[in-house]
């Protein structure tokens, strides 16, 4: 198929430059591109090529008049063929530039062409892929991979990667490696599960974190340790939540919150260092009591302002003229430079406080003309600027609440009255990066379900040593030395402290409900680890896809794997999961009843 060149034979084939290289510095040198054909324009005598690699893109031009033939078999090229061109950089004419293409100031003349493939009309142009349906996308992703955007993203990934190591490296990390055939770890969610052939019967647990294997290694003397690592967990999926997932994940020996802290605040300024932004530390700190309370989440955005409890400027009367309960918050939401609305503009926002338990004032305006020097105080007290929306949030007077249910809503309310204006107004943009640590979490969650108290974080999380007399007394009011790292309201990473004896360990399993033989099942390897010298340790992980994809500024995590699954756990290319045959169920012992379980 080669034709018209001085071209090895196929597989010997020399590439002397990636496409996206080609400057006007070129200009005069022969060289010698591969990739694929994205684009073709027939001009008649002149045939022009987008030829794209994963660097980039630049022209080739076939000329009838210099080549016939050449410019011949070119006209046979269609998109995504795999091609070979050998030809020479010019400059081209002023008129020509296409300053839109890093290589657009010069083309390629081609004097040989080798085909290496062809290829089948692909199930959607490359350019207009983002229109695509996902399911397309994610059943052809070798095709979706090409696109320079998910190009840029895998290669965003690989040097946010390769930072992340550097760092870790520096400060005297070793890179350990922990087992995928395991027993369950407690991370909260459904383990996968796989039988075992030798121990019919028997399962292992895919892991849902390597949280007892780094503790394990610590108490091994290893002293620092992380790892780049896929965790499994059967949850409900969601735009940042992936059945098959990456954690960095970190444990080192003998450290303080600042200490984990400090580091990780090292390793997020590597790596977004390497995806080019820069970002400010340290980071604030909020404890959890003051993030529910001032922002109605464990993982508040800081890109907008805090919520403020303007209750006390109301008089008790005008509390009852509202219809407000006198004893619970009254939460005031600034939204910053909206500018005036109309009266159907404001309509549009009462739908989204719609289903909620509470009392929604979405017209601070009208407030203001019953009650004005009440209105005036709160005004001033939160800063309120020209054009800033603020609206109130309370609760209905009568009914019974959980703590912090007021504020909660609240601040749901707030994210989705910031989301409505977000576009209009330039709120919430994606590379206003705000990270904040997230500190002193109760230790224990009443489970209302299974009427008993379950782990907040893990079971393995040490609860402050000022909370240890009231463990079982007032387990409510317990704080653990937990911690997470938010980044623009999204949940980065969470790591704590751990428990570094066992009678403190033993303890917890019996405050959440466990007893002795269960613990002794569960975890005895565990517990018995602990009697043998077990530094004090503590540690963190981070999701890997989810600051991939806020540095990408991407919405889902499936934008930054190159091969994720729907929303139904599916993966559509190569079509997992599927039936197996009777004879491997034989082998493993297993049966499968379908509607079980359902
Ligand atoms: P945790 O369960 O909070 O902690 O997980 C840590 C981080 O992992 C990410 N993450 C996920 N990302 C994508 N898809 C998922 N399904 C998913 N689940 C979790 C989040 C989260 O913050 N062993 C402890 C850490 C420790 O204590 O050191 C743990 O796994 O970004």
């Amino acid at each position: 198929m080669t034709e018209n060149l001085q071209l090895d034979p196929l597989g010997t084939l020399r590439r002397s430059h990636y496409c996206g290289e080609l400057r006007r510095a070129h200009a005069g040198q022969r060289v010698l591109l591969m990739g694929w054909v994205h684009r073709r324009r027939d001009l008649g005598s002149l045939l022009f090529l987008d030829l794209r690699d994963r660097s980039g893109m630049c022209q080739i031009v076939f000329n009838r008049d210099r080549a016939p033939a050449l410019h011949e078999r070119a006209g046979a090229l269609r998109s995504e063929y795999v091609i070979g061109i050998e030809g020479e950089v010019v400059e081209r004419s002023a008129p020509t530039v296409n300053p839109a293409l890093a290589t657009g100031e010069v083309e390629v003349v081609a004097s040989g062409l080798h085909i290496f493939n062809d290829a089948r009309t692909p199930p959607f142009l490359l350019d207009e892929a983002q229109e695509v349906a996902e399911e397309a996308r994610l059943k052809y992703r070798y095709v979706d991979l090409r696109r320079p955007a998910m190009q840029a993203n895998v290669r965003l990934r690989h040097e946010v990667t390769a930072a992340i190591r550097r760092y870790f490296d520096s400060r005297g990390f070793l890179e350990i490696e922990t087992p995928f055939l395991t027993r369950s770890t407690p991370e909260g969610a459904r383990d996968y599960l796989v039988p075992s052939r030798l121990q019919r019967g028997s399962f292992y647990a895919l892991p849902q974190s390597p949280q007892l294997f780094k503790q394990i290694l610590m108490m091994g003397g290893c002293d620092r340790y992380f790892q780049i690592v896929r965790c499994f967990r059967d949850e409900d999926l969601r735009a940042d939540r992936q059945p098959e997932f990456t954690q960095i994940d970190v444990e080192l020996s003998f450290p303080q919150e600042e200490t984990v802290y400090e580091l990780i605040e090292g390793m997020l300024a590597a790596a977004f260092a390497a995806g080019g932004s820069e970002i400010a530390t340290p980071f604030p700190r909020l404890s959890w009591e003051e993030a529910m309370a001032r922002y109605g989440s464990d993982k508040p955005d800081l890109r907008l302002p805090a919520m403020s409890d303007v209750r006390a400027h109301f008089a008790p009367e005008e509390l009852e003229q509202l219809k407000l309960a006198a004893e619970e918050p009254v939460l005031a939401i600034r939204i910053p430079r909206v500018g005036a609305l109309s009266r159907s503009q404001r309509d549009e926002l009462r739908p989204l406080a719609e289903g909620r338990p509470v009392r929604f004032f979405e017209d601070f305006g009208r407030l203001a003309k019953s009650f004005p020097a009440t209105t005036e105080r709160i005004g001033a007290s939160i800063a309120a600027g020209e054009g800033d929306l603020v609206t109130l949030v309370g609760a209905p007077a009568g009914a019974r609440r959980q703590r912090h249910e007021v504020a909660t809503h609240a601040g749901a309310l707030r994210l989705a009255l910031a989301q409505h204006f977000a576009e209009r107004h330039g709120l919430l943009d994606a590379r206003d990066f705000r990270f904040l640590w997230v500190t002193s979490f109760p230790m224990f969650e009443w489970d209302e379900t299974e009427k008993r108290w379950a782990a907040a974080h893990h079971p393995f999380t040490s609860p402050r040593e000022d909370d240890w007399e009231r463990l079982e007394s007032e387990p409510g009011l317990v704080k653990a030395r937990a911690y997470d790292v938010v980044l623009n309201g999204t949940e980065l990473g969470s790591g704590s402290i751990r428990i570094h004896r066992s009678d403190l360990q033993s303890r917890i399993f019996r405050l959440l409900g466990m007893d002795e033989d269960e613990a002794r099942q569960r975890f005895g390897f565990f517990l018995e680890a602990l009697q043998y010298g077990t530094p004090p340790h503590g540690g963190i992980a981070l999701g890997l896809d989810r600051l991939v994809m806020i540095l990408a500024g991407e919405n889902s995590i499936r934008e930054v794997i190159p091969f994720p699954k729907t929303a139904r756990g599916v993966d559509l290319m190569v079509d997992a999961p599927t039936p197996v045959s009777a004879a491997q169920l034989r082998e493993l012992g297993v049966q499968v009843t379908l509607d079980s379980g359902r």
